[in-house]
């Protein structure tokens, strides 16, 4: 028997990229706003909820493992709800087989039905049935609904949802729908908001942010321009931009600006046009080597990052070389690496795929030595130079005292006087590591 007094707790766990981290800080505040309270562990929850990824076969595979051992607590509690949503269950195939392996989970629901949590779990609740809800995401934009957030001194603000893309290997656009941006007004005023009550750092969010606002009539930059004239002391980050779709008039409202990230994630996929084509992905690799040289010639000092996919259908050791060979050209400060996964329902799926896994894992083991080698390069850049810092607490490699990020992205530990846990601090850079860089506050500000 539950006793009717005691406040429900939730234990809710968000996988994946960060439009599902924010997905899940929506999630979790809906579930606030339901009177529930929140536990670290699944032990005493009256409610476990995971938020799931489907961008790769092992997100979906370590789904089904974590999903499987939840049996037990429900075995212990037969009151017990158990929830799973997110971007692997919005796939008809995936929902279908979740439904079938493990009759104790009770509700299933997609992308594109968060804003109905609260009905959800009262069907589950009070008709005791198991409730499905996938319905496609490409609906709209649901406004308003309440978000607890991470931290108190960043903030993931989505600007656009969805993607039309339609990379060849990706999922994405399948799980999350066509692409639709927020209006400008919502987001400015949520920025302004959380400006107000503290927050040091704000980043836009999209899967592809230089196609934001078609349809009103907007352009990211103009979005950035808006965020910068914002009052107060903070930083704007954005992620993901697209090559095919990055402008000049984006590059201006960087270099212009003292808010907005020196910062460039952008994705290269593959350094091989014949893969590109392949991927879909709508540029050259010459074509990205000209945007990055544009676009440090326009910001002194930016940091670019990509993501890079190792072992595409078909991609021959010439492709490869062609990617390593881009990537000693490039100079990335770091990089997210993957070995190709195969997405159902995606176009990649069915071209001709000859390349042994273990082949594949050893072009993916080179790729990772090359990364570090010019990555290191990169790092050895700031040695010696004063980067503002946004002190984010405790030091992450044991070597200073305190952590923060630079405004290029970089993760730096620095020794200081006095506790600086969410300021920015202007940081000497004395050493490089492989994924942080070491130094001392220079100035603290009043
Ligand atoms: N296999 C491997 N990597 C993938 N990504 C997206 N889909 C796949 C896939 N099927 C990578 C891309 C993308 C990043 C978020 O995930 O590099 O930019
Ligand atoms: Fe996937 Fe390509 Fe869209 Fe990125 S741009 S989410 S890789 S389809």
């Amino acid at each position: 028997m539950t006793d009717k007094n005691k406040r429900l707790l939730a234990y809710t766990r968000t996988y994946g990229c960060r439009a599902n981290v924010s997905d899940g800080e929506k999630i979790n505040g809906i579930l606030a706003e339901m009177g529930y309270g929140f536990t670290g562990g699944p032990e005493n929850a009256d409610l476990i909820l995971l938020n799931t990824c489907a961008v790769r076969e092992n997100a979906e595979t370590r789904a089904f493992g974590n999903i499987g051992a939840l049996v037990h607590f429900k075995r212990v509690n037969p009151d017990l709800i158990i929830a799973v949503c997110g971007c692997m269950v919005q796939q008809g195939h995936i929902a279908e087989k979740l439904r079938a392996t493990f009759p104790f989970v009770d509700l299933i629901f997609g992308t594109g039905a968060v804003h109905k949590l609260p009905e959800l779990l009262t069907e589950v609740i009070s008709e005791k049935k198991r409730v499905t809800d996938i319905t496609a995401c490409s609906g709209g934009i649901v406004e308003g609904l309440p978000v607890k957030r991470g931290s108190a001194l960043k903030a993931d603000i989505p600007v656009m949802f969805g993607c039309d893309n339609f990379c060849s290997y990706c999922v994405v656009p399948y799980v999350r729908g066509r692409e639709r941006s927020r209006l400008p007004a919502d987001i400015i005023k949520e920025a302004r908001e959380l400006i107000n009550g503290g927050v040091k750092e704000i980043a836009l969010l999209g899967q592809n942010v230089n196609s934001y606002g078609k349809e009103h009539g907007a352009t990211f930059a103009g979005l950035l321009r808006e965020a910068e004239k914002i009052n107060g002391d903070f930083r704007v980050t954005y992620m993901t931009s697209h090559p095919k779709d990055l402008s000049p008039e984006l590059i201006d409202a960087v270099a212009e600006s003292g808010k907005i990230s020196r910062h460039l994630h952008l994705p290269v996929q593959s350094g091989s046009d014949r893969i590109l084509s392949l991927m879909n992905r709508g540029y050259s690799a010459k074509q990205y080597e000209d945007i990055i040289s544009f676009a440090r010639e326009k910001i002194p000092g930016l940091s670019v990052t990509t993501d890079i996919i190792v072992g595409f259908p078909g991609e021959t050791r010439a492709d490869f070389e062609e990617t390593l060979s881009l990537i000693r050209k490039i100079g990335f400060d770091s990089a997210y690496t993957f070995i190709y996964s195969k997405r159902e329902g995606t176009k990649a799926v069915r071209l001709p795929d000859p390349v042994t896994a273990a082949e594949k894992s050893a072009r993916f083991r080179e790729l990772l030595g090359v990364l570090e080698e010019t990555g290191g390069k990169a790092y050895g850049r700031y040695i010696g130079k004063t980067l503002r810092v946004l002190c984010e607490g405790e030091g992450r490699t044991g070597k200073r005292g305190y952590t923060g990020k630079s405004g290029e992205g970089v993760i730096v530990d620095f020794d200081s006087p006095a506790d600086v846990t969410g300021e920015f601090v202007n940081v000497r850079i004395e050493e490089a590591l492989k994924w942080a860089l070491l130094g001392k506050a220079q100035t603290i500000r009043e």
